[in-house]
């Protein structure tokens, strides 16, 4: 490779653009670019006289011309959008003119080894000057008539670099797309083909070869006639432009090869699947791809589920003043969701679930029982169906386990993986990163488990199969149904038994929950046993709504005037309602109506009515039974007359974010006087104004900040507000629905 002496590429003034092919790819992007103003002049160039007299008479371009040679003369960026193999004579002829120096030249096709290997053989080396690209956008439709100037908006182009490309000939190309809309990005030229094998050149082949396969024989011509939905949208590609696709196709050979093996191995194994009535394995195939095509983008970014979800800062704007009146029912609870798709994946048979909790956390649970060879169908209209697999049923999955947001997912499925023969690694987002996993990594070690962290005990962790377990006892230092439940699920698996003590009560849905399905589990006062060697038994699970949802709506009706809210079937488990307790204590106006127990869970219609709250000292040993309440309990605070103060809650800091200094941040730009404890914090009830708070990326902060509205005289700008969906999807819709004045701010989505 001759390596040639750096150019300069002039960057400031953009003469002319030369596009050489006036196709689909070629005209659209001279349609994009013209009007940006971004070159002073674009021409087009096509050996087909119609094609360029077209792309002028339709404003598409300046000028157009047959004659390459005279059309890059002075050109400044020459883009060649011909068919892949149609490449290498261009470029042939482009090494043999006298072209600038600074002159870059760059592409549009979908392989990008065979467009390098060309211009290695047309040059004789690589230029400086020349960036492969690959806009990922298209149609089925192609020519100058079906230009279309919104083409690369918000589509993807990716720009393969080769290891002598300038810098400034890469920013002139990257500044070029951009000017599209589209989003740029580089990779290396084997990943490029390498993936677009798989994404893209693998279903045009299908799509393709299911068409003709189908055409070709007479007998089916006619079922084109009643060809509907399902066939039209499975082979739209298959109208794409054939030349085009036959390039493509002998250039990336190896790469579709791969793919075309490997998909064709397990359509050999779905066709037996047909053939037996292997309704589990088709089912399973079914639910799997059916997840990853709903959230595909999710899972291969490996970002949140939920689209409101995005990386972006998601502001809420929560208007002042309001009342809180009607009935409503939150979403279902958090903690029992996530232990009933965990038991019933671990269950022998088929668990039906309803009252799901469709939020992020708990999705991201389905998700790595799923990634694990579980069948599971839904959620829809929050009803789950589980295929248990039994306790030893799961299978090694296919990469890392992505648990997105969701501590509990992370710590109670680190119990279960330690008793498994296949190494797990488990990873999540930015905040779950940075919290303490050596509470659980610890005591799963001394029962016998490898688990490696990353520095001071953070995720992500990497559990080794194969290392027995043994059961222990331990008395834990904290009190957290997390650590509590990761024990006992791993005691599954432990020779012998596993005890827990815990300091104080700890919400008990892993007992309950593992009773219901039929494992035994004795319960002494603060002491927990289990043993290994008896089997879940699949079982029928209502969800209770979510108590930590619900405490939003308590504290708003409470600190509103004039309202009164029902909230229905709550789930009222003992060590669940601290909130209630505090709130009352602070002279809260709430009753329990229709208490009944489901499913082993008790249950409760919630009256909330507005009251005049006053400052507590908050009991201790409350602090567990509303360990998540504790945000939206300082609204209520900073709304009551006197000071509140709470202590031993050191645990708010290793939450979702650190709540103590969070909420007192926000708390203090409302203009309440608060002072920060290292274990809890005083908070004096005053006046509220309005103002800019973040929510830290902690669902809960966010829905307290929207609930202090009701009482703000400004309005509050909330942001870092995506996390909502973790555990209240529908949250903005309730608040309507019950009259408070919360909704996305609209001036800062994009
Ligand atoms: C949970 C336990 C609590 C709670 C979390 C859910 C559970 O955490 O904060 O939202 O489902 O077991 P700790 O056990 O860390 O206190």
């Amino acid at each position: 490779m001759v390596d040639k002496a750096m150019p300069t590429v002039k960057t400031t003034t953009l003469g002319r653009l030369v596009i050489v092919g006036m196709g689909l790819i070629g005209s659209s992007l001279a349609k994009a670019i013209r009007p940006t103003r971004l070159y002073a002049e674009v021409v087009g160039v096509d050996t087909v006289l119609d094609s360029c007299q077209q792309a002028v008479a339709m404003g598409v371009v300046d000028s157009a011309s047959q004659d390459l040679p005279a059309a890059v003369l002075h050109a400044d960026t020459i883009v060649l959008a011909v068919p892949v193999l149609a490449t290498e004579k261009i470029l042939q002829q482009l090494a043999q003119l006298k072209l600038a120096d600074s002159c870059v030249i760059t592409d549009v096709g979908s392989v990008k080894g065979v467009f390098v290997a060309a211009a290695q053989r047309a040059f004789g080396y690589l230029p400086h000057n020349l960036v492969p690209a690959h806009p990922i956008a298209g149609s089925e439709r192609s020519g100058v008539t079906a230009a279309d100037a919104t083409l690369f908006k918000h589509h993807k182009v990716i720009l393969t670099p080769h290891a002598h490309t300038a810098e400034l000939a890469l920013t002139r190309v990257r500044q070029l797309w951009s000017a599209t809309g589209a989003d740029v990005e580089c990779m290396d030229v084997q990943s490029h083909d390498r993936v677009l094998a798989a994404t893209s050149h693998l279903p045009h082949l299908l799509a393709f070869g299911l068409v003709d396969s189908l055409a070709k024989r007479s007998e089916n011509l006619e079922i084109f006639r009643y060809a509907a939905g399902g066939f039209r949208d499975f082979t739209r590609i298959a109208a794409s432009d054939p030349v085009m696709w036959h390039d493509i196709f002998l250039s990336n050979k190896d790469a579709v090869l791969h793919q075309l093996d490997e998909l064709n191995a397990d359509l050999v194994v779905l066709r037996q699947a047909i053939a037996e009535g292997d309704s589990h394995y088709l089912l399973g195939v079914f639910t799997r791809a059916r997840a990853a095509r709903e959230h595909f983008n999710t899972i291969l970014a490996q970002r949140a589920y939920i689209q409101t979800m995005l990386d972006n800062d998601l502001v809420f704007l929560a208007n002042p003043g309001g009342n809180v009146n009607g009935c409503i029912r939150v979403p279902g609870d958090k903690s029992i969701s996530h232990r009933a798709i965990m038991l019933g994946s671990l269950a022998e048979g088929t668990t039906e679930v309803e009252g799901f909790l469709e939020g992020e956390d708990a999705l991201a649970t389905i998700q790595a029982f799923r990634d694990m060879g579980v069948v599971i169908e839904g959620p829809h209209e929050g009803r789950v169906v589980i295929y248990g697999v039994g306790l030893h049923g799961l299978q090694a999955p296919p990469g890392p386990i992505y648990v997105g947001n969701s501590g509990t997912t992370m710590r109670l499925l680190s119990g279960i993986l330690a008793g498994q023969a296949f190494d797990t690694i488990l990873t999540g987002d930015a905040s779950l990163t940075k919290r303490p996993m050596n509470r659980i990594a610890k005591p799963l070690r001394e029962m016998g488990a490898m688990i490696e962290t990353a520095a001071e005990g953070r995720p992500p962790l990497t559990i080794r199969g194969g290392h027995p377990l043994t059961g222990i006892h331990y008395d834990m230092p904290m009190a957290s149904a997390q650590v509590k439940s990761c024990l006992l699920l791993a005691g599954m698996y432990a020779k012998g038994t596993t005890s827990v003590t815990e300091p104080a009560p700890t919400r008990d849905h892993s007992e309950r929950m593992l009773q219901g399905f039929g494992y035994p589990v004795e319960v002494h006062g603060a002491k927990t046993k289990i043993e290994s060697g008896h089997k879940l038994t699949a079982t029928h699970i209502e969800v209770p709504a979510d108590i930590s949802s619900a405490a939003f709506f308590m504290v708003a009706a409470s600190i509103a005037e004039n309202s009164e809210l029902v909230l229905e079937h709550v789930g009222i488990n003992p060590t669940r309602t601290g909130v209630i307790d505090i709130l009352k204590l602070m002279g809260a106006d709430i009753s329990l109506e229709r208490i009944r127990e489901v499913g082993g869970e008790r249950v409760a219609d919630i009256r909330v009515r507005s009251a005049s709250l006053k400052g507590i000292e908050v009991p201790e040993e409350l602090v567990p039974l509303a360990i998540d309440e504790f945000p939206v309990l300082f609204i209520a605070a900073a709304c009551a007359q006197g000071r509140t103060v709470l202590r031993g809650a050191e645990e708010l800091r290793v939450k979702e974010c650190d709540r103590i200094q969070v909420m007192a941040e926000g708390l203090t730009t409302l203009g309440v006087q608060v002072e920060t404890l290292a274990d809890g914090i005083i908070i004096d009830g005053g006046p509220m104004g309005g103002g800019e708070v973040w929510a830290h990326g902690d669902h809960r902060i966010a829905m307290s900040f929207s609930v202090a509205s009701l009482r703000a005289t400004q309005p509050i700008y909330i942001h870092d507000s995506q996390h909502v969906a973790t555990s209240f999807p529908n949250f903005l819709t309730l608040c309507a629905q019950v009259g408070m004045h919360v909704s996305v701010n609209a001036e800062t989505q994009a």
